[in-house]
């Protein structure tokens, strides 16, 4: 069994149809998401874009749905919600409603990783670590998965630092589990890497965060308050799961 870590969906390998895929957005998509559904939305729809993000919520009842997402890290014009996980968690505003999701990076990840793989595929950052770790290791030993690719959404085509740290901590997480009942996976060199720097940095995840390149950016523009957020470890259980339509809370 081999256990990746992609650094960007630029380097996914031409094929990958039947691996179990897991897409971390530290910053900020797949925070966000989880953010959500902990705090009650329904069921998130991954956009290609804004305008497909509002030519979708054409098709859905008034006060059903919102519109949330972020260009350049601030919120797309005449949206509802832009994608900082504290705008998720007022759960009397979005409780039971459809999020049409729109965001640079970690929503194409989602739908790349769909669309390669032909399965459904996790999303992982760091405050769903642990329980995210655990579906994967379960979904490798009831369904006898051969490969498990970690995909980080990175930034604009290159890796980042955050979701290389996410990965690392994920890699060790999902080995520790498989290794508990014999299984001793094969690590990518790069799942390698990705492991020995969460290693070396594991008691400072916010510092990780803070001197990324990203962090630094949505520093500048107004959300410090996002990367302390998104540097807490296991804040949440929610595990979701895109199934080609919809992202919703994995049932597993
Ligand atoms: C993305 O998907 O590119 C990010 O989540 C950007 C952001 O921080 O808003």
């Amino acid at each position: 069994m081999k256990l990746d870590v992609i650094l960007s969906p630029r380097l996914l390998p031409e094929q990958f149809e039947g691996a179990l895929c897991a897409v971390i957005d530290v910053l900020r998509a797949t925070t966000t998401i989880i953010t959500a559904l902990a705090s009650g939305v329904s069921k998130i729809c991954p956009c290609v874009d804004a305008e497909d993000a509002k030519r979708r919520a054409k098709s859905i009842e008034d006060g059903l749905y919102l519109l949330g997402g972020e260009e350049k890290g601030q919120r797309i014009s005449g949206f509802h919600l832009g994608n900082s996980p504290l705008e998720y968690l007022d759960s009397n505003r979005i409780v039971n409603r459809v999020v049409l999701f729109s965001t640079t990076n970690g929503t194409p990840a989602v739908k790349r990783a769909y669309s390669g793989s032909g399965l459904p595929v996790y999303l992982v950052a760091l405050i769903n670590l642990s329980a995210a770790s655990s579906i994967l290791v379960k979904s490798i030993l009831d369904k006898s998965f051969r490969e498990i690719l970690l995909v980080c959404a990175g930034r604009r085509g290159q890796p980042s630092i955050e979701d290389l740290f996410c990965a690392g901590l994920a890699v060790q997480r999902v080995r520790h589990g498989l290794l508990k009942v014999g299984i001793s996976p094969d690590l990518s060199d790069c799942a390698t890497i990705a492991s020995r720097f969460a290693v070396a940095n594991a008691e400072s995840p916010s510092e990780v965060l803070s001197a990324s390149e990203h962090g630094r950016y949505l520093r500048r523009i107004g959300f410090a308050a996002d990367l302390e957020f998104a540097s807490q470890i296991d804040k949440y259980q929610v595990v979701p799961v895109f199934d080609g339509a919809f992202i919703v809370t994995s049932e597993e």
